[in-house]
C-alpha cells in the first residue's frame, strides 16, 4: 500500500478512486479540527463571543494570502454551490437580466441560476458545449460561450474545471471574449475543483471566484472561499441570509450568520500546510502520472479511446469510456456506481455525458495505478 494512505482514515479494504467528489481529510487535519471543537466546548460563551471572531479572522487572512488576494476581498462560505448562488443572487438585482451558463455546469448550480432567473423575470441562456469523444477543443468551448453572449448579458457563470466531465475550461480566453462582447457582464467562476489542483487557483480575470477547500486541499467539510476581484464587486456582495453585521458589508456580513460549527474554516490553514508539504513532494507529478497510467490501462483493457484532448483535460481527474453498446441512463449509472462499491470494494463514479458512459477517475497522493485494476472486473453485462 502507498505510504501516504496511512495518513488518511480511509478504509484500507476499499480502493478509493473518487477524491474529486468529497475529498478526504488527513488525520493530522482532522485532529486540528477536533482541537478547535474542544476549545469551543470548554467554554462556548467565551469561544463564540471572543475567541472565534479572532481565530476566524486569522484563518481568513491566512487563506486569502495563500490564494493571492487580501482579507478584505475574501470570505469563507460553506461550499461552492452556496458560494456561486450567493454571488449570482447578489449580482442579478434588476428584472429582465440575462444570465449565461454552460451545459457542462454543475447541476445544483444550474438549478439555482434557473430559480434566480425565475424570481427576477430574467433569462438563463445555456451555452451548449458538446461532450462527445474527440469533438471539442478549447476553441470549440470558447466559441460555444461566445454564441450565447449578447450586449445585454448581465452575468456569466463558468466552471474552471467541470464536474461530471473533468474538463479544464479555457477560462482566460473565454473571459477575454466576455469583456469584449458583453462589457457590462459580471463573471462568476465556479472553481469547486481548482484550489489545490491548479496553481495559481485564481484565473487572470474574473469578478467573483468560488473554490472548495474540502476537495483537493483536503480541508474538513464544509469549507470553501469566495473572492471578489475588486472592492467595487465586494460592495455588491451580500450573504444569502442577511443577518448581524449586514450593514458592515463584505466580508464581515458573511461571518455573522448565526451559531454554527466553524471548525472546518479554522482548520483550513492546517489543510493548506499539509497540502503544501505534499506539493513539495511532487504531488502534481504523482497525481498526473497515476491518473494517466490508470486511464491507459483501462482504455487498453476495454478497447476504448481517450475522450478529450490533453490540453482541456483537468490534471487529476479523467473520464474513461466503458465499452457499452447502449448509453446508460443516470439512474443506471448510479446503480452501477453502487454495485462497484459493493461488489468490488471500489469507490468511483459512473457518468453519462454526451452519448456514452464513462467512469470518472480521480488520483490523489494515496493512490497508485494498481488501485484501479479492480475496475477491470466491472460487470458490464448486468
Ligand atoms: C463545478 C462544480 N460546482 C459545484 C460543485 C458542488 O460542490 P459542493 O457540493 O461543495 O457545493 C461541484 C462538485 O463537484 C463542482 O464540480
Amino acid at each position: 500500500m502507498n505510504a501516504y494512505r496511512e495518513q488518511f482514515s480511509l478504509d484500507p479494504r476499499v480502493a478509493y478512486l473518487n477524491h474529486g467528489s468529497f475529498g478526504a481529510v488527513p488525520k493530522i487535519v482532522a485532529q486540528a479540527q477536533r482541537e478547535f471543537q474542544m476549545l469551543e466546548e470548554s467554554n462556548p460563551n467565551l469561544f463564540f463571543r471572543t475567541t472565534l471572531p479572532k481565530l476566524h479572522d486569522e484563518a481568513r487572512a491566512f487563506v486569502a494570502e495563500w490564494l493571492g488576494t487580501t482579507p478584505e476581498l475574501f470570505a469563507f462560505v460553506p461550499n461552492a454551490s452556496q458560494g456561486v448562488i450567493t454571488a449570482a443572487s447578489a449580482l442579478v438585482t434588476k428584472p429582465r437580466s440575462q444570465i449565461v451558463a454552460t451545459s457542462l455546469g454543475y447541476g445544483g448550480v444550474l438549478n439555482g441560476l434557473a430559480e434566480i432567473a425565475r424570481r427576477t423575470q430574467s433569462t438563463l441562456r445555456i451555452a451548449e458545449v458538446d461532450f462527445a469523444t474527440g469533438a471539442q477543443t478549447a476553441e470549440d468551448i470558447a466559441d460555444s460561450v461566445f454564441a450565447a453572449l449578447t450586449n445585454e448579458t448581465t452575468l456569466v457563470v463558468l466552471d474552471q474545471i467541470t464536474s461530471e466531465t473533468a474538463l479544464l475550461l479555457p477560462i482566460d480566453q473565454i473571459v477575454r471574449t466576455i469583456r469584449r462582447v458583453s462589457p457590462h457582464a459580471r463573471v462568476v467562476i465556479d472553481a469547486a475543483h481548482a484550489p489545490g489542483m491548479l496553481t495559481p487557483a485564481l484565473p487572470a480575470d474574473f469578478d467573483v471566484w468560488v473554490g472548495n477547500f474540502h476537495k483537493w486541499i483536503c480541508a474538513p467539510r464544509a469549507s470553501a472561499g469566495l473572492v471578489c476581484r475588486t472592492s467595487e464587486i465586494a460592495s455588491q456582495m451580500m450573504p444569502l441570509a442577511p443577518s448581524w453585521d449586514f450593514e458592515a458589508g463584505f466580508p464581515k456580513s458573511f461571518f455573522s450568520q448565526g451559531t454554527d460549527d466553524y471548525s472546518s474554516y479554522l482548520a483550513t490553514p492546517h489543510a493548506i500546510r499539509f497540502h503544501e508539504s505534499l506539493r513539495a513532494n511532487q504531488l502534481d507529478d504523482h497525481n498526473r502520472r497515476v491518473v494517466n497510467e490508470a486511464a491507459e490501462m483501462l482504455q487498453t483493457h476495454w478497447g476504448t479511446e481517450q475522450v478529450v484532448p490533453t490540453e482541456i483535460s483537468c490534471p487529476w481527474m479523467r473520464l474513461v469510456q466503458l465499452p457499452l453498446k447502449k448509453q446508460l441512463t443516470k439512474p443506471e449509472c448510479d446503480a452501477l456506481t453502487l454495485k462497484i462499491s459493493q461488489d468490488l470494494k471500489t469507490e468511483t463514479v459512473i457518468v453519462p455525458p454526451g452519448d456514452a458512459t464513462y467512469v470518472r477517475l480521480s488520483a490523489f497522493i494515496y493512490n497508485e495505478p494498481t488501485d484501479y485494476e479492480k475496475l477491470k472486473l466491472i460487470d458490464l453485462n448486468s
